[in-house]
């Protein structure tokens, strides 16, 4: 096939949602309608694949909440029949990815992609399944003008853009050092995750080592230097005062993602160019990226008493005990309800229950007042900036809109982002208008405090 670039440009579809009968994908598919043939919205059509067609004119309904929905089309499409994904990939410009855990079902997408030139983007939060699909298939990304970009979803962008957010709140003199985010998850109904979340969680546990093995292959990836010395580790359990929780450390995707976004702008200090940006966009780019300053960076899961931190780690002792071998795999999928101790559900959550939860997530960024203090080996950080991102419930509305905001992104500024490759997601749309369009959405960025600290 001939190499092409930017994409798909010529193709009918703007954008495919895959896997759009599943939980996550029929609230994606909700959120894509919002903004089809809508003034300005580059989404004039759209299309929905999967390999269960009645279960897909289901999601249409619901999603529309009528039994006469649109003429939207619905396409044949199995990961399990690569001919029926290259035949999408020929119709569309971008495949959205529903389809987890992307372990089992995400390569052959990834696959069709990269050979056709397709764009593509998914909601996957399983680090391994990202670092191998970018070993794998950024070369042949790059060279057909495929744009792949994994964690396009809660995980991981409000860790990226409130990372990015927090660090451009030090101005020079003063330098930033770390930022340790704080996950509240609240809810006046339970707070409750459908099974996908759950069994790719479990496999990723599985996988921790396939992780380790794929990453000892790897040539090592630049490191950025950060003033200041590293943080020291801290206590297991932290009760952080400044933002009224306990917390404990939350082992997901998103320290990583943020990782290799780092890492990405080490090896290009500029950022990515774009395929055929303005000389004014090529500025806008490198003054965006000019005002970021890297960090030590971690997640913690937070809740506001002693007691729910224990059940996070009763949780975690189960995923760690059962996780790592066949039998304990199979019990945990078994009894998700049990072993999450009934923050995952075999039938997910209900609408009322997405409907009434809300996410908060602290930055605390500690740092120097000057550059000066940072290089004496022996001093702590004098300064504190605290950011939140805030928004709806995180996997099925938070989810959504940020997929969706990315695609549009995608199709309305593809000028502006690499010709095709493999990137964690803050790389790429750091420098773009996302921070802003999720602002427009219900997702909010604010600063909370800023402070010098007693020594
Ligand atoms: N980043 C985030 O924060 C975030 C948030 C939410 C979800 N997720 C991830 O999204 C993934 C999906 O979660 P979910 O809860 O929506 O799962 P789900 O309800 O089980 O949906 C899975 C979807 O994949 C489809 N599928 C399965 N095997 C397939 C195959 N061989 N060919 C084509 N389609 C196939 C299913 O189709 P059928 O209907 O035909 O079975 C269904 O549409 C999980 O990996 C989850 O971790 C991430």
């Amino acid at each position: 096939m001939a190499a092409k670039t930017d994409g798909n440009p010529n193709a009918p579809f703007d954008l495919i949602i895959l896997g759009a009968s599943g939980f996550t994908g029929k609230y994606v598919v909700r959120e894509a309608l919002k903004f089809l043939n809508t003034p300005s919205s580059p989404l004039k059509a759209i299309a929905l694949a999967g390999r269960n067609s009645a279960k897909l004119t289901q999601t249409l309904q619901w999603a529309t909440r009528s039994n006469n929905p649109p003429p939207i089309p619905i396409l044949p499409a199995d990961t399990t029949d690569p001919p029926s994904l290259r035949r999408l990939c020929t119709q569309t410009k971008l495949i959205l990815n529903c389809v987890g855990p992307f372990r089992l079902y995400g390569e052959p997408v990834v696959a069709a992609c990269a050979e056709t030139g397709c764009d593509y983007l998914d909601i996957c939060g399983e680090p391994e399944f990202m670092e191998r699909i970018e070993a794998k298939y950024h070369d042949k990304a790059t060279e057909t003008g495929s744009l792949v970009i994994s964690a396009c979803g809660f995980d991981s962008i409000p860790a990226e853009l409130g990372l990015m957010f927090n660090s451009r709140q030090w101005v020079a003199p003063s330098v930033l050092n770390q930022v340790e985010a704080y996950l509240s998850l609240e809810s006046e109904k339970r707070i409750v995750g459908n099974f996908g979340t759950f069994e790719s969680a479990v496999l990723g546990v599985a996988n921790a080592k396939q992780l380790q093995e794929l990453r000892r292959s790897r040539p090592r990836r630049a490191r950025p230097v950060i003033p200041g010395p590293p943080p020291s580790k801290g206590p297991t359990i932290e009760h952080q005062k400044k933002v009224g929780l306990w917390a404990v450390r939350l082992p997901s995707a998103d320290s990583i993602v943020v990782r290799r976004t780092l890492a990405a702008l080490t090896e290009n200090p500029h950022g990515l160019p774009g395929s055929n940006e303005s000389a004014e966009m090529v500025e806008k780019r490198a003054a965006f990226w000019s005002s970021l300053r890297p960090a030590h960076f971690g997640v913690k899961i937070g809740s506001k008493s002693l007691l729910g931190i224990f059940r996070f780690i009763a949780v975690g002792l189960f995923f760690g005990l059962f996780g790592s071998n066949a039998f304990g795999r199979w019990l945990l999928l078994k009894f998700p309800s049990v072993f999450s101790l009934g923050w995952f559900r075999k039938k997910g959550p209900s609408e009322e229950e997405v409907e009434s939860a809300t996410f908060k997530m602290w930055f605390v960024g500690h740092g120097f007042s000057n550059e000066n203090l940072a290089s004496q080996g022996n001093s702590k950080p004098d300064m504190e900036i605290i950011t939140r991102v805030m928004g709806p419930e995180i996997g099925y509305l938070t989810t959504p809109i940020i997929l969706i905001q990315c695609a549009l992104i995608l199709l309305s500024q593809r000028e502006n982002l690499p010709k095709g490759g493999s990137f964690p997601p803050g790389i790429v749309f750091g420098p773009t208008n996302l921070q802003e369009r999720l602002q427009q959405n219900g997702i909010s960025f604010d600063v909370i405090s800023k402070s010098t600290l007693s020594s």
